[in-house]
């Protein structure tokens, strides 16, 4: 999360989780201003200039590594060329590349990004973001970090459908407006629809229970808010629930 998952704070927790994520980094300098403008609002950005940024997401995978975890970097840009050379890097580092569609703070999503590239309008701005990267020929998986009931689940798996060779996994915060429970319903919906993908469930889990059930229509879970509250004694129990199930 933001500000907080760097990869100092992954390295704390060694051992206890088969990916963690960093970032979100701004890759170009609309993304970097939109950042700025979010931390004048007191919440916590990752600030660095261009020219920096590639030793910083270096080190940061490198740190993160630490965990003995698979590294996903999650990133923002508007300007494909701009971001070209960190998105090599972080092929050559790190193990998985996570796009974010999912931030709704609306500086980024005046430009059109974050959860806005969700909408059919932007649909096109995504495919152009995505043929780019293909055309790359990474050598690690691409995921879009998605937020549910941003628009209806028939309109994402609509318009997930005219970009879906390009991607390989779908990290879906499964956002249940004025709710705190997941909308597995719509979770649910995402599965039947992109069965060869890998799906990452998350939003609200912070026991083995929460973790189960998510796990009816993904593949993996992942968890944010509970880490910071420092409610991770359940993990590893978690994890042995996975491995049994697993060899069974
Ligand atoms: C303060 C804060 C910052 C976040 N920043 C990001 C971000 O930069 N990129 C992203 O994809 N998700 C971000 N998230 C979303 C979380 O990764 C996660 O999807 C969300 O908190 C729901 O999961 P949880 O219920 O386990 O916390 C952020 C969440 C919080 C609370």
């Amino acid at each position: 999360m933001a500000g907080i998952t760097n990869g100092d704070f992954c390295k704390k927790y060694r051992d206890l989780f088969g990916i963690v994520t960093i970032g979100a980094y701004n890759l170009d300098n609309a993304t970097l201003s939109a950042s700025r403008e979010i931390a004048k609002r007191g919440r916590r950005e990752f600030l660095y200039d261009i020219p920096k940024l590639r030793k910083v997401i270096k080190r940061e995978i490198i740190e993160g590594k630490k965990s003995n975890s698979l590294v996903s970097v999650n990133i923002r840009f508007k300007d494909f060329n701009e971001a070209e050379d960190t998105i090599k890097l972080i092929d050559k580092y790190g193990d998985i590349i996570e796009i974010n569609c999912h931030c709704r703070q609306g500086e980024i999503t005046k430009l059109g990004l974050g959860q806005e590239l969700l909408k059919k309008e932007n649909n096109h701005i995504l495919k152009d973001f995505l043929k780019g990267i293909t055309e790359l020929n990474l050598r690690i998986p691409v995921f879009l970090k998605i937020r549910a009931n941003f628009i209806s689940v028939d309109e994402l798996i609509y318009n997930l459908n005219k970009v879906r060779k390009y991607f390989d996994g779908l990290h879906v915060d499964c956002f249940n407006p004025g709710k705190d429970y997941p909308d597995l319903n719509y979770l649910e919906k995402i599965r039947e629809n992109f069965k060869e993908k890998i799906i990452v469930g998350n939003n609200s889990i912070k026991s083995m229970e929460d973790g189960k059930n998510m796990l009816k229509y993904s593949d993996m879970v992942s968890v944010a808010r509970c880490v910071l509250s420092n409610n991770i004694q359940w993990i590893s129990e978690f994890n042995k629930y996975i491995q049994n199930r697993e060899i069974k």
